[in-house]
């Protein structure tokens, strides 16, 4: 019996109610609804952030002709779904799934509705991790040909002491030249007091968060060709006709993102 600790909250069940999905409890709620108390992007910045890596995996799929993607800290299944999208394209799309959280393992069979020409996969595996990530990730995904590695709205939830640019090095150091980190990361740099306010309510029930400035985020891109637009809140970055938080307020939405290739 897996132990979902329903009395703390879970990024990916706050995420998912934030989203306005079903799958939380009420210590999500509540941590979810002081969040939107204390700052006003709480309720953009997850759609805002959602509806670019829609935009991103058209995006690889189609305009790079990208076919795997090993997606860290998937989160809990919400359509489009990475596979839905990317196998809309290219049917052939290989996709592995990483999260550490139980509720996410609970949920992984709606994650693993591929399209027979392709194939996903669910690993329960720590971002933390990366030498464990890898070796599972081969065991679906060809490492001789490019892989988009997405890191969406993950490293908040990973603070400095544990290294998070040290193992996205990790991570991208192991693809193929031709290979793409895509990556979205909440920022304090338009409400600095109100992203305070909403680490310091995760760090009181002993979830790590941190926001963290553009600068900081940008060095996830060392050794990187970012692609144009570069690295932009999510909802300028190459917004669609589908796209709903276009005329949004950079504050409002306080989530940077980039994609970017690897030479
Ligand atoms: C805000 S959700 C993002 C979900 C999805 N990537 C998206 O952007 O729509 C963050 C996810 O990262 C996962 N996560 C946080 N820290 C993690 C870690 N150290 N290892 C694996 N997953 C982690 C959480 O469980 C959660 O599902």
């Amino acid at each position: 019996m897996v132990d979902l600790r329903t009395e703390v909250p879970h990024p990916a069940r706050v995420y998912d109610y934030l989203l306005g999905g079903k799958d939380n409890f009420a210590a999500d709620r509540a941590a979810a609804e002081q969040g939107r108390r204390s700052n006003p992007a709480s309720d953009v910045a997850p759609g805002a952030n959602r509806d670019w890596l829609r935009r991103v995996v058209t995006y690889l799929t189609r305009e790079q002709g990208i076919g795997q993607f090993l997606d860290v800290g998937t989160g809990l299944p919400t359509s489009p779904n990475v596979h839905e999208v990317a196998q809309g394209i290219d049917p052939g799309a290989r996709i592995v799934y990483i999260d550490h959280d139980p509720i996410v393992l609970a949920h992984a069979r709606a994650l693993l509705t591929s399209n027979p020409a392709g194939a996903t996969n669910y690993l329960d595996a720590d971002f933390r991790d990366p030498a464990r990530i890898l070796a599972s990730a081969k065991e679906t995904l060809d490492f001789d040909r490019p892989v988009a590695l997405l890191l969406v709205a993950i490293a908040h939830f990973v603070g400095d002491a544990d290294e998070p640019h040290r193992i996205v090095r990790e991570l991208v150091d192991a693809l193929p030249s031709g290979s793409y980190l895509a990556l979205s990361h909440l920022t304090g740099d338009f409400l600095p007091e109100q992203w305070k306010k909403v680490e310091a309510i995760y760090a009181a029930r002993g979830v790590t968060m941190q926001v963290r400035p553009k600068a900081e985020i940008e060095r996830f891109f060392d050794g990187l060709e970012l692609v144009d637009p570069g690295l932009t809140l999510v909802h300028r970055w190459r917004p669609d006709e589908r796209d709903r938080f276009a005329d949004r307020s950079d504050e409002l939405v306080s989530v940077y993102g980039a994609v970017a290739r690897k030479p």
